[in-house]
Order: structure tokens, then sequence, then C-alpha cells
């Protein structure tokens, strides 16, 4: 952690026109858990409200436990927290607050992880997952055009059967949540767990004319990757960062415009990177990918939106141009209907245009 403090505080700061350019940057969110963005303060209230204990003192003892060695280390931490949320209104309090704070970073257009399991596992009924968030989503739609869809992720350290019952309990919801539930997610602790070990589920799930993302190349190896497109036929890559140790699947990746959904402040808080100059971001960028920027579990990792673009920004020396292309990407790779898409670019282009 010391490393990380070091690394941050001798970055040269961000010029305010540069920050405020950020700060109103029209953008699209397309990889962010919403059990993730459960803030410590709300996971204490919900603990209080649910007569749930924890094994920590204070909002602030809670938050000094958030140092993460890898991946796993804060898995192990957030599959916990998410035990406070029991009640349809927990799930539509964590999703506003996620709503409220988005909004304030010009987020567009999210689309929203939700991993059903962990609350199944608990005892906790699917539908009130559903019905909670799709609650607050479509609430932010009808007061304030706030656009959002749902991606069902499916924990990878269980089974490829379990995958399956979860798919069977969430089935009979999808025509009630045909607005939002568009598509099908893999994530969880990836080393170990290669996308072949759900290729059925996935096969399903595309035959059902979901759309599909899949968690690869955080911690696992590019192969993950090339398994998750190949096998699993996902559209877009969370991660991916590690593809760049294979320059064949670079090569791919750059010319079938593969979406990355990079997390920064993620890589650099779960040590995939141990300084955020070292980032690749910028190297995969300039080779062609369609990287875009993401917050993933912006409660665990320090930040929104606006602070993983700021963080890059001033770690990457990114220019106008480069975050423009990040922003630009993201809203190219929404699985909004193409009319809505081009709304937002055009949106993009007139913020561009105006500053
Ligand atoms: N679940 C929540 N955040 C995750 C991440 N960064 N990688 C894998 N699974 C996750
Ligand atoms: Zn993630």
């Amino acid at each position: 952690m010391e490393a990380h403090m070091n690394s941050i505080s001798t970055t040269p700061p961000l010029a305010a026109d540069l920050i405020s350019f950020i700060e109103g940057l029209p953008k699209a969110e397309l990889h962010l858990h919403i059990e993730g963005t459960l803030e410590p303060e709300l996971l204490f209230a919900l603990a209080q409200r649910n007569n749930v204990s924890l094994p920590y003192a204070s909002v602030e003892e809670l938050r000094a436990a958030y140092a993460f060695t890898d991946l796993q280390s804060f898995l192990d931490l957030y599959y916990a927290g998410a035990a406070v949320l029991q009640t349809e209104q927990d799930f539509y309090d964590m999703t506003m607050a996620y709503i409220v704070r988005s909004r304030a970073d010009n987020v567009r257009h999210a689309e929203i992880f939700f991993d059903p399991q962990t609350h199944t596992e608990r005892g906790i009924a699917i539908d009130v997952v559903f019905a909670g968030i799709a609650r607050a989503l479509r609430e932010a739609r009808e007061r304030h055009g706030f656009s959002s869809a749902i991606i069902m992720s499916f924990l990878r350290h269980l089974s490829e059967e379990d995958a399956f019952a979860t798919l069977e309990a969430a089935l009979p919801l999808r025509a009630e949540y045909r607005d939002l539930w568009i598509g099908i997610g893999l994530d969880s602790a990836e080393r170990g767990n290669p996308p072949e070990k759900f290729a059925r589920v996935f096969a399903r799930c595309r035959e059902l004319g979901f759309h599909l993302v899949a968690h690869a190349g955080e911690e696992g190896p590019p192969q993950y990757v090339k398994d998750a497109l190949d096998v699993l036929h996902v559209e877009r890559i969370d991660h991916g960062v590690r593809s760049e140790e294979d320059p064949a699947l670079m090569k791919r990746l750059a010319e079938q415009r593969i979406p990355l959904t990079v997390c920064p402040l993620s890589n650099l808080k779960l040590c995939v990177v141990d300084d955020m100059r070292k980032h690749n971001l910028a190297r995969l960028l300039h080779a062609g990918l369609a990287v875009t920027v993401n917050s993933d579990d912006p409660a665990y990792f320090g930040g929104y939106m606006n602070a993983n673009f700021m963080a890059v920004a001033a770690s990457l020396r990114l220019s106008r141009t480069e975050l423009v292309m990040l922003a630009r990407n993201a809203f190219e790779a929404t699985f909004l209907p193409a009319a809505a898409k081009q709304q937002l670019l055009l949106e993009l282009d007139g913020y561009c245009m105006a500053h």
C-alpha cells in the first residue's frame, strides 16, 4: 500500500481545465458491479436496519480493511459485505446511491452487473434482487433520463450446474424485466476457473438471445481472453489487460474492435499493476484496441468514473483527444439500440465542439 500512495503522490497534478473537461465529459459505464457500489456508510446503515452484526466497530475500521493484495483478498470482503443486503428496499437504496453518484460524474448510460448467486446462496429470493435494482433504475430513467441496463453475472468459482440453476430461476422474470435485462456476464475468481467451465450455460444464454460478456485477462492469462471469445462467444471482454502478453491476440482485438472494459483504479487496488504510471491502458489504446474506462467496484477501489478518468489522465498524461477516444469507445461498445447510441455519440460530439 505504501508503494501505491507514493506513486500517486509523485504523479503531477492535473491542470484545472483538464479536470473540468473530464468532469463534464459525457460517459458510459460498462463494467460496474452493483454490489461493489455499497459504500461503508450504507453498509453500516443496512447492517443496523437488518440486525446483521459486522466484525468492524466503525465505518473507518471497515474502510481501513480495504487493503487488498489480489482479487481473492477483495472478493472475500466483497461477498461478506453483501450479506447486509436482505430486502428489496436494500437493493433499491444501494442502486439509487450509485445512480446519484454516477449522475454527478456525468455518466449518461450504465450497463450494470449483478450477482444473484451472492444473494440466493444466503436465502434471498432472486425476485427481490431483480425488483430492488430495477425499481431504482426505472425511477432514474423516468425522472432524470438516466439510461441503463442490467447484466446478470455467474460466479465462476461456483459450478456450471449452479449457473444453470440460477438461469432457470431467473428466466421466469425475463418478461417483467425486458426493458433492463439485456445480458449475461461471468465474474469472481478468475484463476483456475477458465471460460470453458461455462461453455454450455453460455451457449444456452446465446440461444436465448442475451448479449454476452465475461471477465478475462484480469489475473488470468491471455488464453482466457481467447477462450472467452472463441468458446463463450462474448461480445466484450471485461478487463482484458493481460491480452498485451500475446501479440497475435492484440492484433485480433484491434482488428475486430472487441471492446475491453478496463478498470484502472481496480487494477491498482488489486495489484494487477503496482503503479498507475505503468498501466497499459494508453498502450492498448494506441495499439488500436477499443479500450473503455470503468469503475468496477468503486466503493472498494477508491473512486467512481471521474476518479478513474483523472487517475489515468494524470498518470499516463492523456490528452483531451485520448480522453474523448475512451469516452467514444464506451458509447460505441454499449448494447443500446443504434438510434440511442447515435444520440449519445452526438451529445459527445457536441461537448467536444463546445470545449
Ligand atoms: N466481482 C466484482 N469485481 C470483480 C472483479 N474485478 N473481478 C472479478 N470478479 C469481480
Ligand atoms: Zn469486474
